[in-house]
């Protein structure tokens, strides 16, 4: 049983991925839908087959969200109209040493995974607040809690993501707007191929696919979740960062300095 309400559902970085899945779920659940991304003959191909498929109403939107412009366009179109789920899940890697990437490029990954994502956030919410219920998923990853030598700007990304996804779930907890963060671990996509990475950074067996992720994601927003983590089969694992959390959080108000700095 959907919780998400009728209506129109935005997904970004539909043509190709987890996005297109998402669109794809979307639409059997009877969603009309806008699908973003760069490429456009992808975009065009999917809308296809999910009107030919489902019968869907679909639009594309070919932006990039990089660019202000770009993002600026997606915005307006988010916050046109009403609007049952906004899915942001585009985004990129930028992995490798810092010292091997160009700091253009860094910027890029940050105002896409987080500048790009922070203000369609914001414009969805707008809209939710005026229709008094709405979903918005952003799409996160493992790698929140999982500093890496070789994708610091990636993994600071989806920190970002992840705290910040959570937070606004608990600024709308008392209310009929569902905010939830995935966080999916190794999946096989076009994710490192296109970033002329081999997927063999992970262990074969560690990936699951597009579909087994979007299907659990969209099983957790349906139980009511607001961090869905599909590949970690002990939720009792994640319950004891939570306690974790909780306790340094109850323990940094001290008022005093820890014994181990106090010089003499
Ligand atoms: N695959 C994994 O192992 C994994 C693990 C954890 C988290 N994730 C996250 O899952 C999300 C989806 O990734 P994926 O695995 O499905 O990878 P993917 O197949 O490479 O899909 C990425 C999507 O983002 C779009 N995109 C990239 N740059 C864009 C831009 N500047 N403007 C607009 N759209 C852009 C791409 O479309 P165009 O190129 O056509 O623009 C594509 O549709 C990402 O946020 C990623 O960080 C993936």
């Amino acid at each position: 049983m959907s919780s998400i309400i009728p209506g129109r559902a935005v997904v970004t970085g539909a043509s190709s991925g987890i996005g297109a899945v998402y669109a794809d779920r979307l639409a059997t659940r009877g969603h009309a839908l806008l699908i973003v991304a760069r490429r456009g003959d992808r975009l065009d191909a999917l809308a296809a087959r999910l009107r030919a498929q489902y019968g869907a109403d679909v639009t594309t939107l070919v932006a990039d969200l990089e660019t202000s412009a770009g993002l600026a366009e997606v915005e307006a179109a988010v916050g046109n109209g009403q609007l049952s789920i906004l899915v942001n899940n585009a985004g990129a890697g930028g992995l490798g040493s810092l010292a091997a990437v160009s700091a253009d490029a860094l910027e890029r990954t940050i105002k896409l995974n987080i500048v790009a994502l922070t203000r369609l956030s914001h414009a969805a919410l707008a809209r939710f607040r005026e229709q008094g219920a709405g979903t918005l998923v952003n799409i996160a990853s493992v790698m929140a809690l999982a500093p890496s030598p070789s994708g610091a700007v990636y993994s600071g990304s989806k920190a970002y993501v992840l705290n910040f996804t959570r937070s606004l779930a608990f600024e709308y907890a008392d209310t009929a707007v569902r905010v939830q963060a995935v966080m999916p671990g190794p999946i096989r996509t076009e994710f490192f191929t296109s970033q002329g990475l081999s997927d063999s950074i992970f262990p074969d067996s560690s990936f699951i696919s597009a579909d087994q992720l979007v299907d659990a994601a969209l099983a957790g927003l349906d139980a009511g979740e607001t961090v869905t983590i599909p590949s970690l089969e002990n939720l009792a694992t994640w319950d004891t960062i939570e306690t974790a959390r909780k306790a340094f959080m109850a323990e940094i108000g001290s008022g005093a300095v820890a014994s181990r700095y106090r010089v003499g």
